[in-house]
């Protein structure tokens, strides 16, 4: 959700009211992802690295997130979301972090969308606790850890692989977002600020998908032949 703080400069307006117009947006957003199906959505609000920002953008950011939490659970929890939180917690105030857990819990049932918030989270970090966890559970052995094993002990291991990666603001990089299930992911990037990404812009978005081509290591014309049938999910080179 990269360019609030550019939307805001461009208005003359201080950075945190970018990141209060992103939240219109998000709220958007959900809203065209229940319309278009889709039943995953994971937005990235706060990395491990936005903690380097000033403090009171990031004082700005977590309250931003704590009254999200307290006013809009049950809206969320009306329309069928599921809410997840990944990232290392451990960084928050006990307060968010209760919010937090609270609010998972009773929308745990729901299975409409699942909505996962990336906070205080890192791709790096979410391989390393992944692995620190599983070598905990499992020692060593010879024949060495599947990727399937390790899929276990990742943040996301509730959600499919994503098909599609949104990035907004014009920066055509990843920045730690999740590394190890990108790995087939198709990437699209936009020069749209965050704030404007509206329902068209989404619909851009899921044109360019729908013309992309997948191959999961396969050639075109393996691809071709099998059209119709589930693309297979295994991890394989190209
Ligand atoms: C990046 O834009 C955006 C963020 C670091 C914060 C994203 C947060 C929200 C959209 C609102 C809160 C969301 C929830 C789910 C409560 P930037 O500040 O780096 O923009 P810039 O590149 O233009 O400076």
């Amino acid at each position: 959700m990269d360019g609030n703080g550019r939307w805001a400069r461009k208005r003359l307006l201080p950075r945190v009211a970018g990141h209060r117009r992103g939240l219109e947006t998000v709220r958007s957003m959900i809203r065209s992802c229940i319309e278009a199906g889709v039943e995953f959505l994971t937005l990235f609000a706060f990395s491990s690295e936005n903690w380097r920002r000033p403090a009171e953008e990031v004082s700005f950011l977590l309250d931003l997130f704590i009254r999200a939490l307290e006013n809009e659970v049950v809206k969320l929890d009306d329309n069928g979301i599921r809410l997840r939180v990944l990232g290392d917690l451990g960084g928050f105030e006990p307060r968010l972090v209760s919010l937090i857990r609270a609010a998972e819990a009773r929308t745990e049932g729901n299975t409409r969308l699942t909505l996962s918030i990336a906070a205080n989270y890192g791709g790096r970090w979410d391989i390393l606790q992944a692995v620190n966890r599983m070598s905990a559970e499992h020692p060593p052995r010879p024949e060495g850890y599947s990727e399937e094993l390790l899929g276990g002990y990742l943040a996301l291991s509730f959600a499919p692989e994503p098909d599609l990666f949104i990035r907004t603001g014009g920066e055509q990089r990843v920045s730690n977002f999740c590394l190890w299930q990108l790995a087939y992911a198709e990437l699209y990037f936009t020069e749209i600020l965050w704030p404007d990404f509206d329902a068209q812009a989404f619909s851009l978005a899921l044109e360019s998908y729908a013309q992309r081509e997948r191959r999961f290591g396969r050639t075109s014309e393996q691809v071709t032949a099998q059209k119709g049938q589930t693309p297979p999910r295994a991890i394989e080179p190209e």
